[in-house]
């Protein structure tokens, strides 16, 4: 994709989700694994995304071309966004008993000990490789949405429909800036994507336990539930599946966040949301298409 096709990076504020009470606890298909998934994602945001931020205002100082510095900027208002929104969302998961405060203070402490002692460049570095987890994650979601969110609280796919469309437009922020202001290489890039793909599942599954066991899930329940959640993220017909390929392209010479991934729903998302404003309508264009805009006002109303 050339670069004058590229997205314009919009950060969309004030957003209204109504996440009420009605919200089912196993939001995804009453299945806990597959909501406790996407929920230890939403946890993990609000501290994984500060520290983005952090890492690559450390280089907004050197950054020369003035189009990619107000790309800079954009994309710190987004983030910003996105950790005030899934904040509101975790709360909920509080309420149900998570450990939310006790896992963000404790991920924002890891952090900012990882920021004291590590250098910029390779904070950067985690940062550009990170932010390509996010946009494949979002390309894929946007590309199997209609399957993985086949039975979802549609409100709640919503927080993650607008958050993956903004990580699409932004998603070769931090790349430019590792490779344009802090002169980043090709093995430290290579090497942080190893360590960030062991580090994001890890950590990930590491939370969904924590939840399991607040949920009161006996632990041969739970042992019972990875086999078959796993099969789900990186089976044939896995979430992480279509993603391969373009996972893979980070590791190419050449690599640039824009060679892959899939933009006709995004577009529809974008599209749908700037005639509506409304992120409900944007999403359900995207994964329901099928269902009428009419049903909006009844479900709000239920
Ligand atoms: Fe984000
Ligand atoms: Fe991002």
């Amino acid at each position: 994709m050339d670069r004058t096709d590229q997205p314009t990076i919009v950060t969309r504020r004030n957003l209204e989700f109504q996440f009420d009470a009605d919200v089912p606890r196993y939001w995804l298909g009453n299945d806990a694994f597959r909501t406790r998934f996407f929920d230890a994602c939403s946890l993990r945001f609000p501290a994984g995304e500060r520290f983005f931020v952090q890492c690559v205002r450390d280089y907004a100082g050197a950054v020369r071309d003035p189009s990619l510095a107000q790309m800079v900027k954009e994309f710190i208002a987004q983030e910003g966004q996105h950790s005030m929104q899934h904040s509101r969302f975790n709360q909920r998961l509080e309420a149900q008993g998570m450990p939310v405060e006790l896992i963000d203070r404790r991920s924002r402490g890891a952090l900012d000990f990882f920021r004291r002692v590590m250098p910029k460049k390779f904070t950067l570095a985690l940062t550009a490789a990170g932010e390509h987890m996010t946009s494949i994650t979002s390309h894929g979601l946007f590309e199997r949405g209609h399957q993985v969110f086949a039975e979802a609280d549609e409100r709640v796919v919503a927080l993650f429909a607008w958050h993956g469309a903004e990580e699409i437009e932004h998603k070769a922020v931090a790349h430019r800036v590792y490779r344009e202001a802090a002169d980043g290489g090709y093995l430290l890039r290579a090497g942080t994507m190893l360590y960030i793909t062991l580090q994001f599942f890890l950590h990930t599954f590491f939370v969904m336990t924590k939840m399991f066991n607040a949920d009161g899930i006996a632990w041969h329940q739970q042992l019972a539930m990875w086999p078959r959640g796993l099969r789900w993220l990186f089976g044939r017909n896995g979430l992480y599946r279509p993603a391969l390929r373009h996972y893979l392209a980070y590791f190419r010479l050449d690599f640039d966040p824009w060679q892959a991934g899939g933009m006709a729903q995004y577009q529809c998302w974008r599209s749908t949301f700037d005639a509506t404003g409304d992120a409900v309508l944007a999403c359900r264009a995207v994964v329901w298409p099928q269902r009428s805009t009419s049903l909006r006002a009844e479900f709000v109303a239920a």
